[in-house]
């Protein structure tokens, strides 16, 4: 009875997907294999990731490498809520992303520091151009990493709402139930192209404090960093995600001036080397 019960606290605007759901479960229906993917600089969604993954079981791979075609029979994606939609790595990855199951249960969970309203629509409407849905949708509030606008802050209080957050959608995760996923209004499609475009990196400035360990190239999520005489340069094709600024131990990145002098920011609980290997794919 637990899972009906859990079933049945649930809005009355899902019922049909109530209906779906206890039906997929009456016919038998078992669920193997879950992949989470996720996209992540300063580790909040990674870290969301792998404790659903932990929780909930199954592997947590990142954006930012073509996966071939996926047969799991859940499948969910964490990210980064940018200027109120996904990243475009996100939207990227998921509008090509190749799903064979067509009864696969999908969720999405955003990481987000200040406001998130409708954001997990996009992925909504790319699994509905997939003949899918997407069956459950939240969000995490973590330390806003926006370090340009403002100075990352991190608090016990943050934390710990974070953590019960969490195990909260690990567990409706596990239990594989539905929810309503908010609609996106025009807010959301404002642009902030001129800020984040690709060559917004044209605005990063490297102190003589660089001691040319060839970090910031490692952590990028999309190779726009190389390595020059020991100083990294920029190829413009940039996410705005600001990991090589957040992630040097020299703290010689910059954007404009708007980050000098700021505390650099990654999560609690997730190393520095973790993030590169991630990255990387390893
Ligand atoms: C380019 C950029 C844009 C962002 N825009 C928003 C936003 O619109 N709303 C918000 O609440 N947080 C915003 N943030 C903060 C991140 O969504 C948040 O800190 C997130 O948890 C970072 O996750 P990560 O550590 O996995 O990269 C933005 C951060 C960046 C770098
Ligand atoms: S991570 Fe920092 S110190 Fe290392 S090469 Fe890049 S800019 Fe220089
Ligand atoms: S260059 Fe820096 S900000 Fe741009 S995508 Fe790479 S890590 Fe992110």
């Amino acid at each position: 009875m637990p899972i009906l019960h859990n079933y049945l606290t649930l809005d009355i605007g899902v019922h049909s997907n109530v209906i779906l759901s206890l039906k997929r479960q009456k016919e038998g229906r078992i669920y193997k294999t879950m992949t989470i993917f996720c996209f992540t600089s300063t580790g909040n969604s990674l870290y969301v990731a792998k404790k659903i993954a932990e929780k909930a079981g199954g592997k947590v791979l990142p954006m930012n490498a073509d996966p071939g075609i996926i047969t799991d029979d859940v499948i969910g994606f964490v990210y980064p809520v940018y200027y109120w939609k996904l990243p475009r790595i996100t939207d990227r990855f998921i509008k090509g992303l190749r799903i064979e199951n067509k009864e696969a249960y999908i969720f999405a969970v955003g990481t987000y520091g200040g406001a998130a309203p409708g954001v997990n629509s996009f992925i909504r409407k790319h699994m509905k151009q997939k003949g899918l849905d997407l069956n459950y949708g939240s969000y995490v509030k973590l330390v806003d990493n926006y370090i340009p606008m403002y100075h990352p802050k991190d608090s016990a209080a943050l934390q710990s709402k974070a953590e019960a957050r969490i195990i909260e959608i690990a567990e409706a995760v596990s239990r594989r139930e539905n929810n309503r996923i908010g609609k996106d209004t025009f807010l959301n499609s404002l642009s902030f192209k001129a800020m984040a475009g690709e060559d917004s990196d044209k605005y990063f400035n490297i102190a003589d404090s660089c001691n040319g360990c060839g970090i910031c190239e490692k952590i990028c999520p999309v190779k726009n960093i190389t390595m020059e005489e020991e100083k990294p340069v920029f190829r413009h094709r940039c996410e705005h995600c600001m990991g090589c600024l957040q992630n040097c131990p020299a703290l010689a990145i910059n954007w404009k001036e708007k980050t000098r002098n700021k505390k650099r920011f990654r999560k609690d609980g997730i190393t520095l080397d973790e993030l590169i290997r991630f990255n990387q794919g390893e």
